[in-house]
């Protein structure tokens, strides 16, 4: 496993360029199974879940070209229908892979989904509305067969609004017979990228972003080429380290509306946010103020953001209080954080974060990918050197993240593990 080592007491300064969506970039990926012909997208990050991604599309029979953030996918020739465990443990989305084959061919086998241990993170969602597509599912020696003669169109009402859930759904049932609707859906901008990239194909997949989507079954989807989103839990990543560093940057990012709960909070925590001509400025206090937040489906906060804003609170003036509501096990980052002289208890579901007035460097460990990067944060504000291993949990998320936050000013190299 390889670290970080990180020079802390650094100011961030200067511009940086949000990456495109790793949320958006796996179900667009998968996507292209969908496309018996070519599928050009451009601006997938290369992080270690869409080279797994690819990994498997190559698996099952893909033929792909990359060139930087610019990849092409020819699915006409797939001949595999299966996904081989040793690849699905490797990330929780590989399982948004299965609906896209049974949409295609109307049979599947994979095994569990492994992934960032942050919770149970079951797949019951996923597995009982194909079964209300008219999938016939079977478990065995720890796999799972899917099978049907054709994928029936059917209403799926969702107990929690689950985004993976919701992204199975809608490539399951592109070529249904009949029509699909999903209520409860989630309304993350990551669905709303997946059904533009979808649509752009010829698909009829109506009401993303809102949480009732229908989805009309069509013949054939056609070849095209779709840009992917930019990253907006990397553009909060940044906005965060800019916070806790007293930083002041600017970011070169579409769409701040999809990161509204973060700039609010930033805001009463004494930072100030200008928005103009697709830049997001930042200009923050040498102290911040302690602000509380609750994690909830879109559009409330992200729990992918609750880690690296919980990091800047750990040097604010007052008492913040943090309530995950998504996932029960986010908080694993919390006695690392304390290494470094961080404040925190933990009650539950709740993070009660004194601030207090300096974290120093530490030899501490990723545990996730996010709380990861709460890390990295929190090493670039501590007094002296940061060591933070286990990034490849990082890596998996984060494209190029040492460069870019060098760039900006901050000092950290990488230690490559045996
Ligand atoms: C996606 C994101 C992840 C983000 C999360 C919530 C990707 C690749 N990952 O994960 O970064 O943190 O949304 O915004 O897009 N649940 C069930 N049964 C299911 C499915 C989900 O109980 O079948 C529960 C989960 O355990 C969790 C909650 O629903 O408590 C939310 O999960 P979900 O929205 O499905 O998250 P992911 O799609 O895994």
């Amino acid at each position: 496993m390889s670290s970080y080592i990180i020079e802390g007491g650094n100011k961030l300064e200067g511009e940086v360029t949000v990456s495109g969506s790793k949320n958006a970039s796996l179900p667009i990926i998968a996507a292209a199974i969908l496309n018996p012909g070519v599928t050009k997208l451009y601006n997938v990050p290369n992080i270690h879940d869409t080279q797994i991604t690819l990994q498997i599309l190559k698996y099952l029979g893909c033929k792909i070209k990359k060139n930087r953030g610019k990849i092409e996918i020819n699915s006409k020739n797939i001949i595999k229908k299966d996904i081989p465990e040793h690849l699905m443990n490797q990330m929780r989305s590989t399982v948004i892979l299965a609906g896209a084959i049974l949409g295609r061919f109307g049979e599947a086998k994979f095994s569990y989904p492994g992934g960032c241990d942050i919770g149970a993170r079951p797949i019951d969602l996923h597995l009982s509305a194909f079964q209300k597509l008219g999938i016939n599912i079977t478990e065995e020696y720890g796999f799972i067969t899917c099978k049907c003669d054709k994928i029936i169109g059917a209403n799926i009402d969702l107990d929690f609004p689950s985004v993976g859930a919701t992204e199975n759904i809608i490539l399951a049932s592109i070529y249904a017979q009949g029509v699909t609707q999903i209520t409860n859906a989630a309304m993350e901008p990551e669905i709303v990228d997946l059904a533009k990239c979808l649509n752009k194909m010829g698909a009829k997949i109506e009401g993303a972003g809102t949480n009732i989507i229908k989805i009309t079954g069509i013949q054939k989807l056609k070849d095209m080429s779709y840009t992917v989103m930019q990253d907006r839990i990397e553009a909060g990543t940044f906005l965060c380290a800019a916070a806790v560093t007293g930083g002041n940057i600017c970011l070169n990012y579409k769409t701040p509306e999809h990161i509204t709960p973060l700039l609010n909070k930033l805001e009463e925590a004494g930072c100030i946010i200008n928005i103009n001509d697709k830049k997001v400025y930042i200009k923050a206090p040498k102290k911040l103020k302690a602000v509380d937040i609750k994690t909830m489906p879109y559009p409330g906060f992200p729990t992918d953001l609750q880690s690296v804003l919980a990091s800047s609170l750990c040097l604010a003036k007052g008492t913040s209080v943090i309530v995950e509501n998504i996932f029960e096990n986010r908080y694993r980052y919390v006695p690392e954080l304390k290494k470094m002289g961080a404040k925190i208890t933990i009650e539950g579901k709740t993070a009660i974060i004194k601030g207090v007035r300096k974290l120093t460097g530490a030899n501490v460990k990723s545990t996730d990918l996010r709380g990861g990067a709460c890390l990295v944060l929190a090493g670039l504000a501590a007094k002296g050197i940061t060591t933070v291993n286990n990034i490849e949990y990082i890596l998996r998320g984060y494209e190029h993240l040492d460069k870019k936050l060098n760039d900006i000013g901050a000092k950290i190299i990488i230690k490559e593990g045996e």
